[in-house]
Order: C-alpha cells, then sequence, then structure tokens
C-alpha cells in the first residue's frame, strides 16, 4: 500500500467516524515561544486543551509534519544511523475534546489497524504498553478489546520519579501532558514467540512502535508542577512512514516508495560511485527539512530556528564530502521531494519557491565550503596521527572552535572510521565552553544593551566640525526608546548628524553638549556600533523632545589632547618600526585625554636607549610640522602602499589613511590633528612587559609633557631641601649617605653578635638540668625573629642534650622557638612541647620533631605563664626520661 494512500485511508477512516479533518499546521508554531517546530498532530490544539479556545466541533483528525530536531523531542543524531528516525516526518493524529476519552481512542485505533475495510494488521503481531497506574486503559485493552493478557506491558517511571515515563507524553518543558498507551507492531520474520517479549527492552528489540494514544489530562506549568486540564483529551500521534514501511514490508522507512524514490534520484543526480548508505539516507532526511524550512520563510543563520536548519544543512553536506562531492551538489535535490509532498494537505508551497530555495541553499553550501575543506583535511590528519583509535576530545573541539567544524560532523566521521571518542568528557567541554561564552555575552549586552536599540542611523561629520545644527533622532531612557528626556535624567540621544566621535579605534569617545531650545542634554561619551551613534549623559536642565533641532557641540579642549595622542600614537608606531627595523606587531592601543597607550609584539628587551631614541625621533617630527592628511582610497590600493593596518581587523572596501608625509601611512578612523607641530611634545611615561612577549608603552603629549616635568623638578627640589650641604650634587649625596647606612649596619650586626653571644652564655649558665637534659624557657625582645634562631643554634652548640624554648616578645609580634637536639629527638618531641606551650599561651605554628616555630596569640605574657610552662614541661621530661 502507497504512502498517499494510507494517509487518505486514516483520514477517510476519522472522517466517517464523524472528526473533522484539518491541514497540517505550519512547521513553525504560532503564538507559541515555548517550542522551536511543530513536533506533533496536537501543537495546533495547544490552546483548546488548555481551555483557552472554545470550539464548536470537539473531534479532529490530520495528517500533521513534525521536525523533531532540538528541544524536547530531538532525533537529530539518530538519522541516518536509525532505521526508522527522521528530523521531518508525518504525523497521522486524532485529537478529542470532551468527545471520547480512553475507551473510544483505543477502540478506533485497533479498527483502523486490524479491520479488513482498513489496514488488515494481523492481531497476533500487535503489543501495547501503556502507563503502570493507568488501570482503566489496561482493562479497556483486557476486556473490551480482549488483547492477550501477555501483549500487554506495563511501564514503569524512571527513577521512581512520578509521570517520567516513556508512557507518560508531554509536549515540552511546559503545556499539555498525560499517561499514554503505544502500539507495537512485531516485526520478526517468523512466527511471534511470545516468551520473548515480556518488558520494554524486548520490546524495543523486536517490535516498531507506531502509534501513541495519549490521554492528556495535565498541564505542565513549571518543571515540577502539574495542574488538571479543564476536560481530559486525547491525542494520537502515528508516523505514516512508519505505518508505510510495515504495511510495505519493508525493514526500515528509507526504503518505503516516497524515500525509495529520493534516494534513487539523488543517487543519480550525484552519480557518486563510494556507497554509503547512511550519509545518503542522512542527505535525503535533510533535504526534505531544508526544503520545508525554507519554504516556511526560515533561512540558515546562527540562532535559533535559523541555527538548527544551518546545522541540517551542514550535516548533510558533511555527509556529501565525506562520500567524494566536493562541489555543491545539496541545492540541486530540493526538486526531489516536489512529488511526496504535492498531495498533502497543507500549506506548503515548496513548487512554487523551489528557486529561492535552491538559491538559499546554494548560497549556504558555497559558504560552507571553505570551512569544510579546511577543517576536513585538519581532521584527516589528526585522525591519522591517532595510534589507539581514539580522538581527544579536546581536538575536537578544536576542530570546531578554530575551523568551525560541527561537532556532530566529526563524531559522525569518528563513528564510520571506528574512531573512539569519549562523549562524556566532549560534553564537558562543550558546556564548559557555552557557559563562558554564554557569560561574556551577558556581560556584554548588558554593558552596551542601549546600543542594540537604536535603529536610526547617524552621520559622523566631526573630522573638520566642532559644532553642528541637527535633530533628534531617537531618545532613549531607561532602556525603552521615548519621546523625550525630562530634566535631570540620564539617557541616550541619538542625531542625524553629530560632530562626536563615537569610542572606536582605540580612541575614546568625545564629551560636549547638546543644546535644544528648551535644555541642554550634557554628552558624557559617546559610543558607536557601526552607524549607530549613541550620546551618553544627562539633562542638565529643560527636555529634549524627539524630532527637536539641536546644535551639537563637542567639548574641543578635550578632542585636542586626545588628537594629539592619536597623532602621536601613529608617529611613535612607525618610530618603533624605524629603530626595531622590522614592523612591529601592534596589539592594541588607547587613546584618550590623558595618555596613549600602545601594545605590541616584539621579542627583546627594550632598553632605556631605546625609549631615548623613540623620543627623539618623536620629537623631531613634532618639531618639522608635518602636514597630516586623510586620504580616502580602497583597501586593495591601501595595501599595494605598505600602509599600516591591523591584521586582525577587518575592513571595508574604501578605507581612510593618516598620513604623515614621508613617516608615517596607517589605515585609520579616529580623530587627528592638521600638522604634528601641533602636538607639542612627546614623552614615554612606562615600557612594561605585559603579556609573553607582549610591551606596552604608555606616553603623554603637549602640555602633560611639561607638568610632569614640573612634578619631576619639584621632587628633585624637595629631595635637595633635605640636604644642607652639597646640595647641587645629590647623587654623590645619596650615595655617600647610602654608603655611611652600609657601614652602620656592619657595626650593629657586630654588637648583634656579641650581644647574641653574650646572652646565650647567660642563658646557658641558667639552664635547668633534668634528667641529663638541660632546658632553657626565656622571654626575650628583638626586632627580628631569626635573632633567637641564632640564640637556639649557639646554645645547641654548646650543650650536648638541650631542650631550648624561646619567645621573642616585640611591639608587633610575638614568636616563639622549640629546639631539640638532634640526639634526644627519639624521646622528646618539639610538637608535643609546642602542645603544652599552646595549652598555656594559644597561637599558631608548626614544624618538626626537632624544631617548631611560630606565634603566639598573648603578646604580653607574665612569668606566671612561663612557670606553668616550665613545671609542664619538666613533667614531660622526666616522664619520658624515666
Ligand atoms: N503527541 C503524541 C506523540 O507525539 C501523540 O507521540
Amino acid at each position: 500500500m502507497k504512502t498517499e494512500k494510507i494517509r487518505s485511508l486514516f483520514l477517510q477512516f476519522f472522517k466517517e467516524k464523524k472528526h473533522t479533518i484539518v491541514q497540517s499546521s505550519s512547521l513553525i508554531p504560532k503564538n507559541d515561544d515555548s517550542l522551536l517546530f511543530t513536533n506533533a498532530g496536537m501543537n495546533q490544539f495547544k490552546d483548546i486543551y488548555l481551555g483557552y479556545k472554545k470550539i464548536n466541533s470537539s473531534s479532529f483528525a490530520s495528517s500533521q509534519y513534525c521536525i523533531r530536531t532540538g528541544g524536547k523531542h530531538d532525533d537529530f543524531k539518530k538519522v541516518g544511523y536509525k532505521p526508522y528516525h527522521h528530523t521531518l516526518f508525518e504525523m497521522l493524529g486524532n485529537f478529542s475534546f470532551g468527545e471520547y476519552f480512553k475507551e473510544k481512542a483505543i477502540i478506533y485505533a485497533w479498527e483502523f489497524l486490524t479491520h479488513k475495510k482498513w489496514l488488515q494488521l494481523s492481531k497476533k503481531k500487535i503489543w501495547i504498553t501503556y502507563y503502570y497506574q493507568d488501570y482503566e486503559t489496561k482493562d479497556i485493552w483486557l476486556n473490551i478489546i480482549k488483547l492477550p493478557s501477555d501483549h500487554l506491558i506495563a511501564i514503569n517511571d524512571k527513577n521512581n520519579i512520578k509521570y517520567n515515563s516513556d508512557n507518560f507524553w508531554k509536549m515540552g518543558d511546559s503545556g499539555p501532558c498525560g499517561p499514554c498507551t503505544e502500539i507495537f507492531y512485531d516485526q520478526r520474520k517468523k512466527n511471534t514467540n511470545i516468551e520473548n517479549i515480556k518488558n520494554s527492552n524486548d520490546l524495543k528489540k523486536n517490535c516498531l512502535e507506531i502509534w501513541n494514544l495519549v490521554f492528556m489530562q495535565f498541564n505542565q506549568i513549571k518543571p515540577n508542577k502539574m495542574i488538571k486540564l479543564p476536560i481530559p483529551s486525547v491525542d494520537t500521534g502515528m508516523g505514516l512512514e512508519r505505518i508505510s514501511s510495515i504495511l510495505q514490508n519493508v525493514s526500515s522507512s528509507y526504503k518505503t516508495d516516497n524515500f525509495t524514490k529520493l534516494i534513487q534520484s539523488i543517487k543519480k543526480k550525484i552519480k557518486n560511485k563510494k556507497k554509503n548508505n547512511v550519509s545518503l539516507r542522512i542527505i535525503a532526511d535533510h533535504i526534505r527539512t531544508s526544503t520545508c524550512l525554507i519554504s516556511e520563510n526560515i533561512i540558515p543563520g546562527n540562532e535559533g530556528r535559523n541555527y538548527v536548519l544551518r546545522r541540517i544543512i551542514r550535516r548533510a553536506l558533511s555527509h556529501g564530502y565525506f562520500i567524494g562531492l566536493k562541489k555543491p551538489f545539496f541545492y540541486k535535490l530540493s526538486k526531489f521531494i516536489i512529488h511526496s509532498f504535492k498531495n498533502i494537505n497543507s500549506d506548503f508551497n515548496i513548487y512554487n519557491k523551489i528557486n529561492i530555495i535552491r538559491n538559499i541553499l546554494f548560497t549556504e553550501e558555497k559558504q560552507f565550503h571553505f570551512i569544510l575543506k579546511n577543517g576536513m583535511n585538519k581532521l584527516k590528519k589528526e585522525i591519522k596521527k591517532q595510534k589507539n583509535n581514539i580522538l581527544c576530545e579536546k581536538k575536537i573541539f578544536y576542530l570546531y572552535d578554530t575551523f568551525g567544524l560541527p561537532i556532530e560532523i566529526t563524531q559522525d566521521i569518528c563513528k564510520e572510521k571506528k574512531i573512539i571518542i569519549n562523549i562524556d568528557k566532549l560534553n564537558k567541554i562543550i558546556y564548559l565552553n557555552k557557559r563562558k561564552q554564554k557569560k561574556n555575552k551577558n556581560k556584554k549586552i548588558k554593558k552596551n544593551s542601549y546600543l542594540m536599540l537604536i535603529t536610526k542611523k547617524s552621520i559622523f561629520d566631526g573630522y573638520n566640525e566642532r559644532i553642528k545644527t541637527t535633530k533628534v533622532t531617537q531618545i532613549i531612557y531607561n532602556n525603552n526608546i521615548t519621546s523625550c528626556l525630562k530634566n535631570k535624567c540620564i539617557g541616550i540621544l541619538v542625531l542625524e548628524v553629530t560632530p562626536f566621535y563615537g569610542e572606536s579605534s582605540g580612541q575614546i569617545g568625545d564629551s560636549g553638549e547638546i543644546i535644544s531650545k528648551n535644555g541642554i542634554f550634557i554628552v558624557e561619551n559617546t559610543k558607536k556600533n557601526g552607524n549607530f551613534i549613541a550620546h551618553i549623559g544627562f539633562m542638565k536642565n529643560g527636555f529634549i523632545n524627539i524630532n527637536d533641532i539641536v546644535y551639537a557641540k563637542i567639548n574641543i579642549k578635550k578632542r585636542k589632547i586626545i588628537q594629539s595622542n592619536h597623532s602621536a600614537t601613529h608617529l611613535l608606531h612607525s618610530a618603533l618600526n624605524k629603530i626595531f627595523k622590522l614592523k612591529v606587531n601592534q596589539k592594541g592601543s588607547l587613546i584618550n585625554n590623558k595618555y596613549l597607550r600602545f601594545d605590541f609584539q616584539y621579542n627583546e628587551d627594550i632598553t632605556e636607549k631605546n625609549i631615548n631614541q623613540l623620543e627623539i625621533i618623536v620629537n623631531k617630527k613634532i618639531q618639522k610640522n608635518i602636514p597630516i592628511n586623510a586620504i580616502i582610497t580602497s583597501f586593495k590600493k591601501a595595501k599595494k602602499n605598505k600602509v599600516i593596518y591591523l591584521q586582525s581587523k577587518k575592513y571595508k572596501k574604501i578605507v581612510r589613511i593618516i598620513d604623515i608625509e614621508n613617516f608615517s601611512s596607517e589605515l585609520c578612523s579616529g580623530t587627528h590633528h592638521q600638522n604634528t607641530g601641533q602636538i607639542g611634545f612627546f614623552k614615554i611615561i612606562s615600557c612594561k612587559k605585559i603579556g609573553n612577549q607582549i610591551k606596552r608603552i604608555k606616553a603623554i603629549t603637549g602640555i602633560k609633557v611639561i607638568k610632569y616635568f614640573h612634578k619631576k623638578i619639584k621632587k628633585e627640589k624637595k629631595i635637595k631641601n633635605l640636604f644642607i650641604n652639597n646640595k647641587n650634587n645629590i647623587y654623590q649625596s645619596i650615595k655617600k649617605i647610602i654608603n655611611n647606612i652600609n657601614d652602620i649596619k656592619k657595626e650593629n650586626q657586630k654588637l648583634i653578635n656579641q650581644n647574641i653571644l653574650q646572652i646565650s652564655k647567660n642563658l646557658i649558665s641558667k639552664a635547668y638540668f633534668i634528667n641529663k637534659i638541660f632546658f632553657i624557657i626565656k622571654i626575650i625582645s628583638y626586632k627580628e625573629h631569626r635573632i633567637i634562631r641564632k640564640i637556639s643554634d649557639i646554645i645547641k652548640e654548646k650543650l650536648k642534650k638541650a631542650i631550648i624554648i624561646l619567645i621573642n616578645e616585640n611591639n608587633f609580634i610575638t614568636t616563639f622557638l622549640i629546639n631539640i637536639t638532634q640526639n634526644i629527638i627519639k624521646n622528646i618531641n618539639a610538637l608535643k612541647i609546642k602542645n603544652i606551650l599552646f595549652s598555656i599561651i594559644p597561637g599558631q605554628g608548626g614544624g618538626k620533631k626537632n624544631i617548631v616555630e611560630g606565634k603566639l596569640i598573648n603578646k604580653k605574657i607574665n612569668s606566671k605563664k612561663i612557670k606553668k610552662i616550665k613545671i609542664k614541661v619538666i613533667e614531660y621530661i622526666k616522664k619520658i626520661m624515666n
């Protein structure tokens, strides 16, 4: 029985049962953001299920086109590898809203499948599943249909989560849902052996699910919350391709009449010798889906539905490439699906749109071809390199991230070549990366989200102009477009023409004023996104209305300093190239009204001499007062003339060159002086390494340089004033002081050493002697902790067996040291003594058996406490050494 015939029989059957026959709805659900694509026949009735829409007739039937890729029901990855899965398929369904419920739904399905007037399937080959708590359904199958009880299987919840079951159907993360009963057809060739099918695993192995009868009872409103539907309803779905495969007695829906025809046409068209059924099936499935989606006005893109379409097309193209189709082929295949869609009951208009569809596919194909060629070559190389048939997940991600090779394509190719991938690890990498991207995106959007709201373009006319009379074309307040900005409100104005430079090319935005007859807006910053320019600021007084004629006036003083810094940056860039005799690779720049910053790649150290050279070159060019010209030309020409430009940046066909005669020629959209002389002075104030081989120069220009020197001179004067004599040779004076200090230090050290020795001797003479062990405990006071370490070392040298506890108390911190001679650490443990110490004076510290150091929390330690410690330690020594 042909597919067409099955579809029409189904609709005829339900027409006879008084159902209203409806068209397949669009693949794009109307007014429903919860779904990307129509994924079931019931979608178009969602509002009726939920009770939002009242209807006259209460039972319907349809043959609905569904897409199951993306969202809750996603078969994308199975396509090609599994015989019965498609990204687009036709679903036959009947629906009832209060007219009938479980009993009639089951009776109808049974009649249509088994009655001799309809499909005449053998009853013996039919198996049924039901939701284990749905006793009513069980009863209907057993007692009304008289199904043998061993053909009926109860399906439980998974992981003990209520309604988390194959027999509880949900439309998506929200929407109508309910228990279901599924009809399976036994596909085993030989006669059925009942014993073999006992559970859902046996079923999946031997039978094909053909029809799902859902009894809608709930509305899922959020992940763990369901509410009852106003009326229990019926929703059924039978895959047309699947039932066709049974009636046509073939082992895959790809072998049914419509698909066979399509695959044959594809084979003929691509004249491909390399046989690969998986790839052919993928191409066949995906041409159907992409053609239908484009006919519904979806075009390939990077987000949402558009992205799903792109993903499908690219997967098909990759499989084409894989089987040797190295030139565009896919776009030629759309026409082959027209025949199977010509009799369907829907608004699809593939026939009329076939040329548009071909064009869109061709453009996408051409675009992807380059990525594919590059990526596939890289993948091939990686696969060749593998020794154990394992491809590292990081490599897969790298191919995707750097060369754009879709991950599922790499997965498919690896599957074919039997290369193993650790999917969990790969998913983790993808997940982490997505999270990172999302974070960055959110940050960016939040920061500049107002730029996204601007829809009116502005003309920038501020290279030579400082004031413009112009019109307000858009006002943004509180992240909304509005018609008036009121007094004291912070907001954004968009102007028809503007002298304000929007932050770009490393140059910060202008500030200034926008004055209307009703008020003054202070522009604090100007940002741009392409031709959209945002003047960000606040109403100083009065108000501004949309369409007001205004004077836009930039802060000239600020702009002039910015210009000095920008023109000087170009001079610096060329000077760097000159002294290092190579093109330094610019890595970024910042030009504001305080300084200029220039980052570049240079492997060697930059010396003081280099800095002096740079300053001299730039200042000489300033002195020469060379004209700075802006030249508009083509990017091609500019490149030919060896103009400096950023390799990493994308330029338009027509570009602007800033040319400083015979010295610097650089692509730039920023604002500049007319002559280098206007820069005044140039001074580098720092040069640092900021990353792997990246250097950063910070410099200042104009009056700022003079002020910089004023500051330096003032500092120098202050230092000079510290000296009474020899004021004019501070270098000598300071050198002398340093020498003196060093002498004093040496002298002091000598005295300390003598003192230490004396103290050590004193301590030794006062040491306790217990069980042949000397024991010293003492509070002393030195600036540095290391002194008590020295003292204890001296004592250790003099006494054979000794336990030394020294506490160093100074104004800031109290430290301690417990030191034990090596020959007794078998018995006496410094860590134990530390515990004794801490039991009386709390502290922190650690070390080894022979030495422990740390600090004590009590700053002032009295002799009583020391006595207590002494007694306890003596007790400890006695106990151990006895
Ligand atoms: N809506 C149900 C399904 O898609 C019938 O399985």
